[in-house]
């Protein structure tokens, strides 16, 4: 069978890095069959929306996808809306999976393997703000229903780890929001005798995450913790530029590279693309190649541990440097 795969690269180095992981994709020869959609900030500008229609239905029908990054600007612009944010939302994709993994490189800590589970849809990011005079408001909505199925997976996933699950929450602070997610987290990690369960609130584990990151396996939080958390995870072992993400739900997965447009370095061929390589990888995991995923991994750790290297972890050399380089390790 044939896999189709939506390719969204978006803006600035998103257009530099996802051809980079469907080359990649492409030399795997498993078959896949990939047709290039538009969206972000260029998108924008030219349609009048950052996320059109016939993007949208193409990765529904595909019900895969590879997202670059999209140019978001940090104030409110009439008619834009983020299109990762309602993608995740308008595809149900309820879960964003962020593994950490030390890598071969002087920049990252040893012994870490971890992977971050966060959910994807309400929280903070669940788009209730309001102006009131001088008051802004937000809404940080969370609901039964998506605490159980993110509970659920990262129990699942768990399971076929460490059998090691983290809760993270600030429930002395937020008891209802905070406290509803701990105890359906918990509820639903309970199906699990063999699982160790425990919890910390969010400061503690932005802490410990510094000081003791090796003695966490899978970490479940709510949307706005897990994104900051996860950037702090990405940082241990190595950066931006080589950490991936997955977008999943009933319906379809979206996977993309954690950073942004990177505007600074946008159009000079200078981009890391491991981190879309890598997510790439999470792509075949996610349909049952396992294999082949495995022999990404195990590639892109060669040369991140041999070189080239791009300028953010020290090199010179190019974003198709590398990208051969991978191609070459298969
Ligand atoms: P960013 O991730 O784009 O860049 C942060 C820093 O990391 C920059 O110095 C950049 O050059 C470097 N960097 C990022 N990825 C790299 C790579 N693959 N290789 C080498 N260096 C890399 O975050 P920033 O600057 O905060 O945001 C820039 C734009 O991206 C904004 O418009 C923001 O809204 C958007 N953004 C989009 C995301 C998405 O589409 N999922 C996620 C984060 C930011
Ligand atoms: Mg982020």
């Amino acid at each position: 069978m044939t896999w189709r795969v939506a390719v969204i690269p978006g803006d600035g180095i998103g257009q530099e890095v996802i051809p980079a992981a469907v080359q990649v994709l492409g030399a795997t020869r498993i078959p896949f069959e990939f047709t290039l959609a538009e969206a972000g900030w260029a998108t924008f500008e030219q349609q009048g929306t950052a996320l059109p229609a016939e993007t949208l239905a193409l990765v529904k029908e595909c019900r895969l996808a590879l997202f670059g990054a999209v140019s978001s600007p940090a104030r409110k612009v009439p008619g834009y809306k983020s299109p990762i944010v309602a993608l995740r939302r308008e595809l149900n994709l309820y879960a964003n999976l962020r593994p950490a993994v030390s890598a071969p490189l002087p920049s990252s800590r040893p012994g870490i393997d971890l992977l971050l589970v966060r959910e994807n849809t309400e929280g903070l990011y669940a788009g209730r703000e309001r102006r009131e005079g001088d008051t802004a408001i937000a809404e940080r909505v969370i609901t039964r229903g998506a605490c159980e199925r993110i509970g659920s997976l990262a129990a699942t996933l768990a399971m076929q780890r460490r059998q090691h699950l983290t809760i993270v929450h600030k429930a002395n602070i937020l008891p209802e929001t905070c406290g509803l997610f701990r105890d359906l987290v918990r509820a639903q990690a309970a199906a699990y005798p063999a699982l160790r369960v425990d919890e910390l609130l969010v400061d503690t584990m932005a802490m410990r995450l510094v000081l003791t990151p090796e003695e966490f396996d899978v970490i479940v939080t709510t949307n706005l913790f897990g994104d900051i958390l996860s950037d702090e995870a990405a940082a241990l072992v190595g950066g931006m530029g080589i950490a991936p993400a997955g977008n999943i739900g009933p319906e379809a997965a979206v996977f993309e590279p954690v950073h942004g447009s990177a505007p600074d370095i946008a159009g000079k061929g200078i981009a890391n693309p491991t981190a879309a390589i890598l997510a790439a990888s999470m792509l075949l995991t996610h349909i049952g190649e396992e294999q082949a995923a495995r022999r990404v991994r195990q590639a892109v750790w060669r040369v991140l541990e041999h070189g080239p290297h791009t300028p953010d972890l020290g090199g010179a050399a190019g974003t198709a440097d590398v990208t051969r380089a991978v191609i070459e390790n298969l």
